[in-house]
């Protein structure tokens, strides 16, 4: 979201989309017939046409059709988003929607694709700006377009001002998922004031037998799966905390008819791409029409925007899916994969990490860690994590946010003694930082008073003992860029989990003019992502996991810039699996990282072998953050022996395909996944049973995503497979007959993997 000077040369000629259309539908006809088409991202491109006559655009990707038309009004109106259509059905041009009496007026009823606040509109706008004349009436209306490959640009003005409007959307061929965000230019002479400015509005067909779903949470307890009649009214979907939050994420999904076949029938399904505060509304109109919008939150937004300049809102990505809900998590996760995380298509696979947190939490030193890196080394991690307390005066959580340097009591010889032990274990090294906070009792707070978020003259309210500083200020993106641009340069790190433990108050920026302090929501969001991407540039092989007092930094902004997140503070192996659960519905399990930790655990008490740990976390990307000091000779032999396994089928689980099997929502007492490899070869399966009642066996497993035809070999993981399960069999097999694995009893686990032999 960089305001920069507008170059006056655009070019939106009609005649270049012409051309562009026919060597586009040329290529697609004759290259890249429907077919023949493939797994592989690159032979799936998105087609995107343009009829002249009925000023219909048709987006096309493998499974999905997305139309809009510019209607008689010159609005953009949304015509259809669902199922991929034939190629010769015709639209015919988009007619806006006659009003409903006086009170309900055509702007009001009409489906704009994007919408000003203007003209007796009543329904959530998607741009709401304050001129300084007093004037707030905002009419945009179609003016040219470009078409350029999976990019389609849509250009609108207002109807007297030099406001103009870019309306950006990208279709990815393969998934079918849309980006879209806007392009607000101020053109004008003077400046104005956006107070609202969203990315996208998305359009349901008319209906009212829609169901939400999106995800609720608070720290410790994120991920929660909740699920709604779409009703007449709004419901918010929102963070006003200056960041993502655990309370609401960003994601929505949408069926049809309340269905509970989460393999079957339509989901629309949408993620923003912004880690400050942000809003989602889902909204049915007075006459049954449902639309989506979102983009940064409304509440308390105020961006200035000088003459010349632009504002570019964050991505709002929306997918459909016919396979259910099940079917619209594997299309995130593959986009996220494919196309959002660090180095995709090709993000490197998560390495088996150990973390120090729950071990010695702020006591750590060089020789405690150098042990416990030992006994890492043993049972085969990879990388290992010192997480907080090594720096500044930091004893405990009230001291020492803000004072980046090596605590010389602890590491009196810096940190080079310890990195240079865990290599000679053969792991790489990776440290906690929580570069966006100060304590006061530091340094770096007594020098500058004036870094944090405030307001003139009233209180700072501390949480956990820390204020936020404002990374807004030019100064302090400096600091805190060069605080860790220093740290990677001095020494030999592989892996920063940068954390963020507390959310925003009194939000003010007094240092500038009263009428720019709001614009502090998206510059710090803007500067934070300025500051990954700069390390990341200067620093190519660092990995970064995002933290925020577990999962409260998670979306689809920050994933572009960090290599895995941190899901929650709640390790308990159990509640885990709801966690984990809500947790893929909108992101990849190959970013989703989970501990085994001590039992019982500090989070209820609760005593779980551990084998049933490592199968909870075997989940996702696996990591250990157990006192290993306190294991014994089995439990390292056990440990061994499951990270050697999990090594084994970690391609599978990262970057597979997920089909929750039962889901441990509505207390259910089993949870089961299975994840498909992308080639198909291999799949896992994990059953967890809660408690079972009354002798009933745990039920048979169906398995999915394999090939009928071909021959798997199953493999028990553990001892758990029915006597009589045979040791191969067709995947028709697997699927329709099924598979009986044996728990009884309570907080029971068992895996296995099939291996396609042919
Ligand atoms: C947060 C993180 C934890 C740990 C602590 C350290 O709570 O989520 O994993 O890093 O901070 O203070």
């Amino acid at each position: 979201m960089n305001p920069k000077h507008v170059s006056p040369c655009r070019s939106y000629e009609n005649a270049y989309n012409r051309s562009a259309f026919i060597l586009c539908a040329f290529a697609v006809l004759f290259l890249f017939p429907f077919a023949g088409f493939t797994a592989n991202a690159q032979s799936n491109p998105a087609m995107i046409r343009f009829d002249e006559n009925t000023k219909v655009f048709r987006i096309d990707t493998s499974k999905t059709t997305y139309v809009l038309g510019i209607n008689e009004n010159q609005q953009v109106q949304s015509l259809y988003w669902g199922a991929r259509l034939a190629d010769g059905d015709h639209f015919a041009a988009a007619k806006a929607m006659p009003g409903h009496s006086s009170f309900d007026l055509p702007v009001t009823t009409t489906p704009h694709e994007y919408v000003g606040w203007g003209g007796g509109l009543y329904v959530e706008p998607d741009l709401k700006i304050t001129f300084p004349d007093g004037n707030r009436d905002l009419a945009l209306k179609y003016v040219s377009h470009k078409i350029n490959g999976d990019e389609l640009d849509i250009l609108m003005k207002d109807i007297s001002l030099e406001v103009y409007v870019t309306l950006q959307y990208k279709a990815d061929g393969e998934t079918g998922i849309i980006r879209r965000s806007a392009e607000i230019e101020n053109r004008t002479n003077e400046q104005f004031t956006i107070e609202q400015a969203f990315s996208a509005t998305w359009n349901l067909p008319r209906g009212t037998d829609y169901r939400l779903r999106y995800l609720s949470g608070r720290w410790g307890a994120e991920w929660n799966v909740q699920q709604q009649p779409v009703q007449p009214g709004k419901t918010v979907l929102e963070s006003r905390r200056g960041t993502t939050g655990h309370q609401n994420n960003p994601w929505f999904a949408i069926d049809r008819e309340g269905s509970n076949d989460s393999e079957h029938g339509s989901v629309w399904f949408g993620a923003l791409g912004w880690s400050g505060s942000w809003e989602i509304t889902v909204e049915q109109d007075t006459l049954q029409q449902v639309r989506i919008s979102g983009g940064p939150n409304s509440f308390d937004f105020g961006y200035r925007l000088q003459k010349g300049e632009h504002f570019q809102t964050p991505y709002f990505y929306g997918g459909y899916s016919s396979e259910g809900i099940g079917g619209a998590s594997r299309l995130l996760h593959r986009f996220e994969i494919d196309s959002i995380l660090p180095h995709a298509p090709h993000p490197a696979l998560r390495p088996v990490l150990y973390n120090s947190w729950e071990a010695t939490e702020f006591n750590v030193d060089e020789a405690g860690q150098m042990a416990l890196a030992e006994k890492a080394a043993s049972i085969g991690v990879e990388r290992f994590v010192m997480d907080d307390g090594w720096f500044g005066q930091r004893k405990d959580d009230h001291a020492g946010l803000g004072d980046w340097y090596v605590n010389p009591q602890k590491f009196p010889h810096g940190l080079k003694p310890l990195i240079d032990k865990v290599h000679s274990l053969g792991m790489d090294f990776g440290l906690w930082v929580e570069p966006e906070m100060v304590n006061p009792d530091s340094d770096l707070y007594r020098k500058h008073l004036d870094w944090v978020l405030n307001f003139s003259g009233r209180p700072r309210t501390e949480a956990r003992n820390q204020l936020v500083l404002n990374l807004a200020r030019p100064d302090v993106r400096e600091y805190v860029f060069n605080v860790l641009d220093k740290l990677l340069n001095e020494n030999d790190i592989a892996f920063l989990k940068w954390d963020y433990n507390r959310n925003w108050s009194e939000p003010g920026w007094p240092a500038v003019a009263p009428e720019d302090e709001k614009k502090v929501y998206v510059d710090f969001i803007r500067n934070y992502y300025s500051i990954l991407a700069e390390l990341r540039e200067k620093h190519p092989k660092i990995e970064i996991e995002s933290c925020s007092g577990g999962g409260g930094r998670v979306d689809l902004g920050v994933l572009r810039l960090t290599d895995e997140v941190w899901t929650s503070d709640n390790t308990d192996a159990f509640d885990r699996l709801l966690i984990q659960n809500g947790f893929t519905y909108a992101y990849t399990p190959g970013v989703m990282m989970a501990w085994v930790t001590d039992s019982p655990t500090w989070v209820n008490h609760r005593t779980l072998s551990l084998e049933y740990r490592f199968l909870s976390s075997m989940q996702g990307s696996l990591g250990i953050g157990a006192n290993l000091n306190k294991w014994t000779p089995e439990d390292f032999d056990t440990a061994k022996k499951m990270v050697a396994q999990y090594k084994g089928i970690r391609e599978t689980v990262q970057r597979g395909s997920l089909y929750r099997l039962i889901t441990p929502e509505n207390n259910s007492e089993q949870s089961v996944t299975e994840s498909v490899s992308r080639d198909g070869h291999q799949a896992v399966v994990f059953a967890f049973l809660h408690s079972s009642t009354e002798l009933y066996p745990f039920p048979r497993l169906y398995l999915r995503g394999l090939d009928a035809k071909a021959v798997y070999r199953i493999d028990a993981m553990d001892s758990r497979l029915a006597p009589d399960t045979p040791a191969e069999a067709s995947g028709a097999y697997w699927m329709e007959h099924g598979v009986d694995v044996e728990l009884r009893g309570d907080f029971q686990a068992a895996a296995f993997t099939l291996e396609r032999k042919n």
